[in-house]
């Protein structure tokens, strides 16, 4: 068990990232190819800063990485990143701001996670809050085929949220990166091929049909 922490700990350091949490990251990119140069990326719970730094590599100067936290992170940054201390469950005006001003988006991240008390069921609905707050946001603010990536502890809730996923997205699947400690009760959900939002309906509301006349 050591070993196997230390790994990724020490890897995270010598890289240079505040967390190993990077290398779930970069295995979910890999796997299903989800940055791309010039892309837009809100990444929700971003720090100390791992997620952040590593979407902004992979979308370049170019690009554009908002993150979110109601921590500080614990990195500098490159220009192509800003964050924002912010609480998903009190967002404030400046925050719905800059999502409006610099979305929509083409990635949405959550790697938010509650502070966990030891008990099971508290934690798994603390978690299954922030992933309805992620899954409300990213779909406010997704473009169409956008992905959105969200960490979510396992439990009695996840079966229905992948379903909501998948009405939602194209493709919806539960993924436990390498890097993630097998003990963790947290998997991800990734779910890709944004549908879109239904457009608003528009032009006059339909006549109720009127009874025909007798005779
Ligand atoms: C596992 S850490 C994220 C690590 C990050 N992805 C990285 O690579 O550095 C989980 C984060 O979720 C944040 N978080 C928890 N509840 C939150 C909330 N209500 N709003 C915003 N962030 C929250 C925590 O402050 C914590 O920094």
């Amino acid at each position: 068990m050591k070993t196997y922490r230390d790994h990724y700990f020490l890897k995270a350091r010598r890289e240079h990232y505040p967390a190993r949490s990077i290398y779930k990251l970069q295995e979910m990119d890999k796997r299903f190819r989800l940055f791309r140069p010039g892309m837009r990326v809100l990444d929700l719970g971003a720090a100390p800063g791992s997620w952040s730094l590593g979407a902004a590599e992979r979308v370049g100067p170019k690009g554009l990485v908002i993150g979110a936290d109601i921590r500080p992170p614990a990195t500098p940054f490159p220009p192509q990143v800003r964050f924002l201390r912010e609480d998903i469950f009190a967002k404030t005006q400046a925050f719905a701001d800059m999502i409006r001003e610099e979305g929509p988006f083409d990635v949405v991240l959550s790697d938010m996670a509650p502070n966990t008390t030891g008990h099971r069921a508290t934690d798994q609905a603390r978690s299954a809050a922030l992933c309805g707050e992620a899954l409300a946001l990213a779909v406010s603010c997704l473009i169409k085929g956008g992905s959105f990536v969200v960490k979510v502890f396992m439990g009695p809730e996840v079966k229905s949220y992948l379903e909501r996923l998948g009405g939602l997205f194209q493709q919806a699947r539960a993924f436990k990166p390498a890097g993630s400690r097998p003990e963790s009760m947290e998997t991800f959900a990734v779910a890709l091929g944004f549908r879109g939002l239904p457009p608003p309906a528009a032009g006059p509301l339909p006549q109720p049909s009127l009874p025909s006349p007798p005779g």
